[in-house]
């Protein structure tokens, strides 16, 4: 045994391997020990003097400070504790770590239906696509069960819309019982209809789910969603998951119709008492989405956005917390660098059973690594097809010839492959948002 993996999310910044000394630390944290207190078993089992252990303490609670947080967040609940994300991983186990293959994702993404009620303009889903009829709360009750058993700790419940699954909420109930954390998106319509339901989520132990919402007028509601009268759900939804005590993130997407009401839109959502929103660029989607054929807001608009955004954030720093969109032609340097955790981190399974990198490249033949029918998720993970896709992925005679002189390679594997694929024509393309290569 020589270290141990901690996981924060499952982005691939958010990993790291780590000292097995460190790992003790951290599993003395969150049991009721003050920092003086874990200072002296630190010191005693390692045989510092006091002054080193407390500065070496100090300097280690400070640098695994992201982790304790989420700890403290959510200490309510004992799988929360940090050592909970910790894996022991002997040397075969980091040295694949080190390129980017983990013995278990953190987390899987499941695409509980294709449908929705919704029509949105933007949407990165191609939303008529073909569902397995063994795809059933049954099957994605057991998949739910491999997982934990397995040792996932994120599942992700996508769509289409979700709540339009017969079962969904027993699914994301059972998600908690079995200790893992549920990350719901929905757009409210369902939710908003029931007070019960988010009271059921709240007594099943749920914190935070994210409801999509890109305006604060009815008629614009309409016009974005291509749908009638839903607006009053979708607040509703709100109101009830916030009386529930659970918290709210509010997610919006930029399109020319948002942006010139995105103030009202940010006054609407703090007065709601929501507490985070995250106002994202339009990306590209699915090969057959309507992302692909929508028009965007311009580089000069998202400028001008961020600084009318930046105000909001101050006018209401101290109640929400506001997520301005990415600057889409800043390109990523070696310190900011932001690869996709999908190949590295996550399986998406969808409702025909099959297993992609992405829930935007459902039928995308070359990433498609398993169907969750003929194989369990251990197996697909640690199948062949995987390994193959991987190897694809940082094949220097198949890839950018950029990604392939570049340092991050083995662990960026290109980066987001629907962006590449947008911009270059090629999945294995540089990825657009990249300032690589690195050395
Ligand atoms: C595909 S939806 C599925 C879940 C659910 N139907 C909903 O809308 O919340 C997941 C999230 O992606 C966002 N989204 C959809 N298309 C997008 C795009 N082209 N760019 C950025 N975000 C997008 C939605 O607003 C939503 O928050
Ligand atoms: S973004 Fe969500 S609500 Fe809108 S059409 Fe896509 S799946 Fe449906
Ligand atoms: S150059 Fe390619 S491999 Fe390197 S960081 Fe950029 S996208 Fe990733």
């Amino acid at each position: 045994m020589r270290g141990y993996a901690l996981l924060y999310g499952r982005h691939p910044s958010e990993i790291s391997i780590i000292d097995p000394s460190h790992a003790f630390l951290l599993a003395l944290c969150d049991q009721g020990l003050r920092a003086t207190e874990i200072a002296f078993i630190y010191g005693y089992t390692f045989g510092l003097s006091d002054e080193d252990a407390k500065s070496q303490v100090d300097l280690l609670l400070t640098r695994y400070r992201q982790y304790l947080t989420f700890a403290v967040r959510h200490n309510r609940s004992e799988r929360f504790m940090p050592q909970k994300f910790l894996f022991p991983a002997d040397t075969l186990c980091i040295e694949s770590a080190r390129v980017g293959k983990w013995p278990v994702p953190a987390g899987i993404n499941i695409t509980l239906t294709f449908s929705c009620n919704f029509n949105c303009s933007y949407c990165y889903q191609d939303r008529h696509q073909t569902t397995d009829r063994r795809w059933n709360f049954d099957k994605c009750r057991d998949l739910l069960d491999e997982a934990a058993d397995w040792g996932i700790v994120f599942v992700g419940f996508t769509g289409g819309e979700p709540t339009l699954f017969d079962g969904w909420l027993e699914l994301v109930e059972r998600t908690l019982m079995l200790g893992m954390v549920p990350v719901l998106t929905s757009n409210g319509v369902v939710i908003g209809t029931d007070p019960n339901i988010p009271l059921r989520l709240q007594a099943a132990g749920m914190e935070e789910m994210t409801i999509s919402l890109d305006v604060s007028s009815p008629l614009l509601h309409n016009r974005i969603t291509q749908s009638r009268g839903h607006f009053p759900k979708v607040v509703d939804a709100i109101r009830f998951l916030r009386s529930a005590g659970i918290r709210v993130v509010v997610k919006s997407v930029l399109t020319p119709m948002t942006l010139p009401v995105v103030e009202d839109t940010i006054d609407f959502l703090v007065n709601l008492g929501v507490e985070e929103i995250g106002i994202s660029y339009m990306e590209g989607g699915a090969i057959k989405s309507s992302a692909n054929r929508a028009r965007n807001v311009t580089q000069e608009d998202l400028v001008r956005i961020r600084e009318r955004i930046e105000r909001k954030q101050a006018q209401y720093s101290k109640i929400c917390a506001i997520h301005s969109p990415r600057k889409a032609d800043e390109k990523w340097n070696e310190r900011e660098w932001h690869p996709c955790g999908g190949i590295n981190m996550g399986m998406s399974i969808f409702p025909s059973g099959e297993v992609s990198v992405c829930d935007k490249m459902h039928g995308v033949e070359a990433f498609t690594y398993g169907n969750v029918f003929d194989s369990r998720l251990k197996a697909i993970w640690n199948g062949e097809a995987f390994a193959m896709l991987r190897e694809r992925c940082a094949n220097r005679k198949l890839i950018d010839q950029d990604c392939a002189n570049c340092s991050k390679v083995d662990l960026c594997r290109t980066s987001c492959f629907v962006d590449s694929f947008n911009a270059t024509g090629s999945y294995l393309g540089k990825n657009p948002s990249c300032g690589g290569p690195f050395f």
